[in-house]
């Protein structure tokens, strides 16, 4: 059963839009997240050389159906994919297709599933054959850039000091940050206000209060941060060809802190964590 749209009129919207949910709500969200983060810990085995990242999606789609969930991307702006894989030098929104996976390929799989109503949105890093070394540093710092915008979540910090703390840390280890594209609220919706930055000024940006919903995505690239959006209108591309990687969690902001909804339920995280 879906809850009463009633809730979602009488819900409180602070003056930057930014949706408050209730207590009961984060149910919903940790049921969405825990199966967005299973099916990708089920994808990580899909990940080998000669295989195409359409396999992958077709293997998602498979999985999203068996369980009786909903693909969030599917029909979203035209889109007709249950997943975003970007490999190498593609930042994010990579089109599933014929490409074929060749050893030390890194990629990242973005899968969006809604459950009874709340969405799940989740993304990590895989690596087909061999990780080269840099490679391995870039997912390494973006996932660690990511666990430290995480880690100043809490009531009473603001947006601003998310993205601070990803950004000094990417860049203290020489790596850039993507501007282009940000982390995004969530919860009965896919995509919310507000825009979740994952750079800025500390102390800037709306306060985070408890009951907030939303993603941290962080974007980053082994030269510049800058972009570029291919013929295809879709696929975004690091503009000097470096290798780019990305991990997004959906998180909840507590009384004292944050939960995460996408954890993997299996202890995976990135490649060389198992
Ligand atoms: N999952 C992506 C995000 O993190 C959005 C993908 S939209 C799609 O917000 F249409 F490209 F799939
Ligand atoms: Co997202
Ligand atoms: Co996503």
């Amino acid at each position: 059963m879906e809850r009463l749209a009633l809730d979602d009129i009488r819900a409180r919207i602070t003056k930057d839009g930014i949706r408050i949910y209730e207590d009961a709500d984060f149910a919903g969200m940790r049921l969405a997240g825990r199966v967005a983060a299973e099916i990708l810990d089920a994808v990580a085995h899909l990940v080998v050389p000669g295989a195409t990242t359409a396999v992958i999606d077709d293997f998602i789609t498979a999985e999203i159906a068996r369980r009786g969930v909903t693909s969030a991307t599917v029909g979203y702006k035209g889109y007709k994919h249950a997943s975003c894989i970007s490999v190498n030098h593609v930042v994010c929104h990579g089109i599933p297709g014929p490409k074929v996976l060749v050893d030390g390929d890194i990629l990242n799989v973005d899968v969006t599933v809604i459950v009874d109503g709340w969405y799940g949105d989740t993304s990590r890093m895989y690596v087909a054959g061999q990780l080269a070394r840099k490679a391995e540093r870039l997912i390494e710092v973006t996932h660690e850039g990511l666990m430290r915008g995480i880690a100043a979540v809490k009531p009473g910090n603001t947006f601003g000091d998310i993205g601070h703390a990803i950004q000094a840390y990417v860049e203290a280890q020489r790596m850039s940050v993507v501007r282009d594209f940000c982390g995004h609220g969530l919860g009965r919706v896919f995509h919310a206000p507000p825009n979740v930055l994952h750079y800025g000024r500390a102390g800037s940006g709306p306060v985070l209060e408890e009951g907030m919903f939303f993603t941290i995505e962080p974007m980053v690239n082994l030269g510049r941060p800058e972009t570029k959006v291919l013929a295809d209108d879709w696929t975004a591309v690091t503009r000097d060809k470096s290798l780019s990687a990305q991990f997004e969690h959906s998180v909840g902001v507590t009384a004292t802190g944050c939960e995460i909804f996408t954890l993997s339920p299996a202890g995976k995280f990135h490649p060389t964590w198992g």
